[in-house]
């Protein structure tokens, strides 16, 4: 049954203020999120103020700026810095999105950073994320044909045919659409969720793919594909302006047309 209130050791309590802007007239302040499962206390959110000339634009190059230069056991995830890895997904200032890309003056207050909501905490900004990569893995997210490569060339597609993967090539599995959703938030043992979902699709639309009655077969059920209420948080959350709760709705599509 769903808990509407937080357990006592899940409250969030007041933490360290710290202010290294002395001189400036850039101060920010930076309100971040943090938890050490090996100390025993209860999640906390610190406060920090820095000089924005002394770092990066974005709020990525805030939270390393941090790390480096004030607190070095802040814990969060982060590769490229460029938006194509996934790995900086966290919520900033109420919305799911990606670290890297997220321009610090586009928030003009105090900036809160937050971990993906409704995942398990690993550590700080670092969500656990182990059920959402074994969901991805359930559709086996590869080509699966039944006839045999051609020899010393690849398996061509029409133009046609290569643009029905736009729009879905480029997920970059950073879990903001599935953090964001409510039907996930509540049953994410049993739903798929967006980024999973439009995944699937991807290889559902390939022509170049012949397994779509097993994958199709795969997503029957109450739960794996029709928990989607199409309340589109999903969509609004993507940082890639990519379009989950579509990619649902033609793979619903496709099940009704072949009679489920
Ligand atoms: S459209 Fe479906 S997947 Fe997207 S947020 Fe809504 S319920 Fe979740
Ligand atoms: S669909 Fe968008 S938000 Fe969802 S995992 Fe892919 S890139 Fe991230
Ligand atoms: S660090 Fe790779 S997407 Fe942000």
């Amino acid at each position: 049954m769903a808990k509407f209130r937080l357990p006592k050791n899940s409250k969030i309590a007041k933490g360290k203020t710290i202010d290294v802007s002395a001189g400036t007239k850039n101060a920010k302040t930076f309100k971040v999120y943090r938890w050490d499962p090996d100390s025993g206390e209860n999640p906390r959110t610190d406060l920090y103020t820095i000089d924005l000339d002394k770092c990066g634009p974005m709020v990525l190059d805030a939270i390393i700026y941090i790390k480096n230069e004030i607190d070095p056991s802040l814990t969060f995830r982060r590769s490229c810095r460029e938006g194509i890895c996934g790995s900086c997904a966290m919520n900033i200032d109420g919305t799911n999105t990606l670290a890297c890309t997220k321009s610090i003056k586009s928030v003009k207050k105090e900036i809160s950073i937050y971990p993906l909501p409704h995942m398990q905490v690993r550590k700080d900004l670092v969500p656990d994320l182990n059920n959402f990569y074994k969901q991805y893995a359930s559709v086996k997210p590869w080509l699966q044909s039944k006839t045999k490569a051609p020899a010393k060339k690849e398996r061509l597609q029409s133009k046609q045919e290569r643009a029905k993967v736009d729009g879905l090539y480029e997920c970059i599995l950073c879990a903001c659409c599935s953090t964001s959703c409510p039907s996930y938030w509540w049953n994410s043992d049993k739903y798929l969720g967006p980024a999973t979902l439009l995944q699937s699709y991807r290889w559902l639309v390939d022509s170049r793919d012949d397994a779509t009655d097993e994958r199709l077969d795969e997503l029957e059920g109450p739960f794996k594909l029709f928990r989607c209420h199409t309340i589109m948080n999903c969509t609004n959350s993507c940082p890639k302006g990519l379009n989950p709760a579509k990619a649902i709705s033609e793979i619903k599509k496709m099940m009704v047309a072949r009679g489920n």
